[in-house]
């Protein structure tokens, strides 16, 4: 039994100044060669999958510098890999499900087997007035439009039987009307007739991920998908995190899989890694790190000085927060906690928005995996490098050996369907 090794590509890179990094080339961030070659050098490490995320808004200044759509993306990854699970963000609050389930449906015949969802209700205001609404819908209502989102795409990924393509020559029928069926949705959110106008893929439907983390995503994510991206800080929280999941999943007649975040700096020793990561916190742009900062948490906090501490008492109450939830949970939480100045929440934030960072040798961070593991906080990672490149290629050359002498990781890729890769 493998560990799961998931790649989330976000170019230039998970650190928020990735892309002023020497090692970075950010001028890619728009060449599907470059995407290609990263995701090549993750199958050549023998990864379960790679992910693209997604927002659908330009984010002034951010490190997000502004990169191809995912599922166009995946299109060409297909055709350049032959092993590696192919993962897309896709918004179920602004796509309709007839298209969603027709362009993942497509991809998965395109890679022969090998493509997943990353269903997002999404969080920003800004995505909403790129589509027609002045707002986004409350949270409970954008998860109860992704629940009938998802009925409906199940529907119409099954609505081509596996047999329906006959090709019956002699009597001049190319496929079995009666095998193919209308859906005849009408919910509250979407009315689709059906079928889809596309044949039943290798899976029937993508391998299906989730990272809502408030009550409603966790619900939400034990109804539906087979893995769940998470954040987590320490090994108690995620044992705790991974048990309650798979509760809720049982409890619906399911499994899934939890992969918390791993933003490994990988350095010959010790002191080479903290070095890595001063150089990247060096980096930051201290003025836009106070507004991204500002506007996760939905409170203006732009005139605050680095070494003030972190302003507790100005935070809106936690049910006042449409957007993000959870990153809300962990900066308040944080700052509670131990008191951090806002430079240390700007640090922390910088790297990954406070998914676990260990910065070591390659020995240490297999053995930060292997202990996880081991302890049931997780069954494998989603592999954030700060920086591209180089982060990758150091995980794949020098922590991918370690955990295979240790018996944790394949040797060879075996199942090729990505669904049955993560049973
Ligand atoms: C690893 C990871 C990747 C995520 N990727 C995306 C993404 O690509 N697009 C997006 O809108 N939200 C993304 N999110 C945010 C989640 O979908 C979710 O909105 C967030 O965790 C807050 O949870 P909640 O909506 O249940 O409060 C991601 C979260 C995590 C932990």
């Amino acid at each position: 039994m493998s560990i799961h090794l998931n790649l989330f590509m976000l170019l230039p890179g998970h650190h928020d100044s990735a892309w002023l990094h020497p090692g970075c080339d950010s001028a890619r961030v728009t060449d599907i060669h470059y995407y290609l070659e990263l995701a090549r050098l993750a199958e050549r490490g023998l990864l379960d999958s790679v992910f693209i995320a997604d927002a659908l808004w330009h984010k002034p200044r951010s490190n997000y510098c502004g990169g191809l759509e995912p599922l166009t993306v995946l299109s060409g990854l297909a055709l350049g890999t032959e092993h590696i699970g192919l993962i897309a963000t896709a918004s179920t609050s602004y796509y309709e499900p007839f298209h969603l389930a027709r362009m993942f449906s497509s991809l998965d015949h395109i890679s022969g087997g090998r493509v997943g969802w990353n269903i997002v209700v999404s969080n920003s205001v800004n995505e909403a007035r790129n589509f027609n609404r002045p707002a986004m819908l409350p949270h409970q209502q954008r998860y109860d439009r992704a629940d009938e989102f998802l009925a409906v795409a199940h529907r119409l990924w099954e609505s081509w039987d596996e047999d329906a393509v006959v090709r019956d020559r002699a009597n001049g029928h190319y496929t079995d009307p009666d095998r193919i069926h209308r859906i005849d949705h009408q919910g509250e959110y979407f009315a689709v007739r059906g079928p889809l106008n596309i044949q039943r893929s290798p899976q029937s439907r993508p391998f299906l991920v989730q990272a809502g983390a408030s009550e409603a995503g966790r619900s939400f994510a034990a109804r539906h998908a087979d893995a769940v991206f998470t954040v987590q800080e320490n090994v108690r929280d995620g044992a705790r995190f991974r048990t309650e999941m798979r509760r809720r999943a049982a409890a619906n007649g399911r499994t899934v899989k939890v992969l918390p975040g791993l933003i490994p700096i990988v350095g010959a020793t010790q002191a080479e890694a903290d070095e890595k990561k001063r150089e990247l916190t060096g980096l930051q742009a201290v003025d836009y790190a106070l507004e991204h900062i500002s506007m996760m948490l939905n409170v203006d906090i732009t005139d605050c000085a680095v070494d003030a501490p972190f302003p507790v008492e100005r935070l809106p109450p936690a049910d006042s927060i449409q957007g993000n939830r959870t990153t809300y949970e962990l900066i308040t939480g944080m700052a509670r906690r131990l008191g951090t100045t806002v430079g240390d929440i700007i640090a922390h934030q910088g790297f990954g928005r406070g998914h676990l960072v260990v910065a070591g040798t390659p020995e240490r961070i297999a053995d930060v995996i292997g202990t996880w593991v081991g302890e049931g906080a997780a069954d494998g990672f989603n592999l954030m490098p700060a920086v591209f490149p180089a982060g990758l290629a150091d995980f794949v050359d020098e922590v991918v050996p370690l955990l295979q002498e240790r018996g944790l990781f394949r040797t060879k890729y075996d199942e090729t369907l990505l669904r049955r890769r993560y049973e």
